[in-house]
């Protein structure tokens, strides 16, 4: 069973998709401005699924990801994780949960720098009760080696290439058998090669069954997804739409810079 099926006490839905967000609004407010980082998402990803996330900067990729992620709560509508409804856990039952049904791996790798590549991966597994010390071993070891980085135990951080250190995050998002991967422009600071290198992992963990969701600045990545969603301005919006949208604000902005010389 899984830890959100364990969580007794809080609101469920019969076995439906894995994510289901309802109506899902965030508003940041910083220095007396509000801003509407979502504005009314509904979006479903069922178990299995590949989703990409595209849209220009600022759009609301990271904000969307951070509340699938657990990182970050919604301001209003509702979340269903795994038929849970999040918004009525606690804190503590939401930490619980989010350690062990997802795994989240980040544009800036996010490793701890002084702790080992093996330390990096165990790390999640130290915060789950009754797993010994051979059994956490024996989970790093195979993550380590489904991302090819077994023979890097020892290693620090900043003693292996961008590439590799997203395999080692990578390593330590899948080492809890999460129930989705999130990962955010997971190529963002790596070069071609070792973008593609990383791109092809994540084909490859997909290809074994698991569910990943991934954000991407990057339309030739966003073709390794099975499922491509567009945002813009805070909400998911079809392709046709999308190219609407930035036509107008193209024209929008050159009207801007036209006045802009008519004025000087
Ligand atoms: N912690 C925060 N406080 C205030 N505003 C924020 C915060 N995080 C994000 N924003 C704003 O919310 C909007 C969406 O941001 P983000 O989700 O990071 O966009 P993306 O990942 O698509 O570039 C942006 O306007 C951003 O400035
Ligand atoms: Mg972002």
């Amino acid at each position: 069973m899984n830890a959100v099926a364990e969580t007794h006490a809080v609101a469920r839905e019969p076995a439906g998709p894995l994510i289901h967000l309802d109506d899902v609004k965030k508003v940041f407010y910083a220095d007396e401005i509000e801003t509407h980082a979502l504005s009314g998402v509904h979006f479903d990803i069922e178990e299995g699924d590949y989703v990409s996330i595209e849209g220009p900067s600022g759009c609301g990729k990271s904000t969307l990801l951070s509340i699938l992620g657990l990182l970050d709560t919604p301001t209003d509508g509702r979340y269903w994780l795994n038929g849970t409804a999040v918004e009525e856990l606690d804190h503590s039952q939401r930490a619980r949960i989010r350690n062990k049904e997802i795994g989240f791996i980040f544009q800036a790798f996010n490793l701890i720098g002084d702790l080992t590549v093996f330390e990096n991966v165990e790390l999640p597994l130290t915060y789950r009760s009754g797993l010994g010390k051979q059994e956490r071993k024996r989970r790093v070891i195979e993550a380590l080696e489904r991302v090819n980085m077994a023979h890097r135990l020892r290693h620090y951080p900043s003693q292996l290439s961008g590439g590799q250190q997203q395999r080692v995050a990578v390593a330590r998002a899948l080492v809890g058998k999460p129930s989705i991967l999130l990962a955010d422009e997971p190529t963002g600071n790596l070069d071609s090669r070792n973008g593609e290198a990383v791109m092809a992992l994540l084909m490859d963990l997909h290809a074994d069954g698991a569910t990943i969701c991934m954000v991407t600045h990057d339309p030739r990545y966003a073709e390794y997804a099975d499922r491509k969603i567009h945002m813009f301005d805070g909400r998911i919006v079809d392709e046709e739409t999308l190219l609407r949208l930035r036509e107008e604000e193209d024209r929008r902005i050159a009207e801007q810079a036209r006045r802009g010389r008519a004025a000087t």
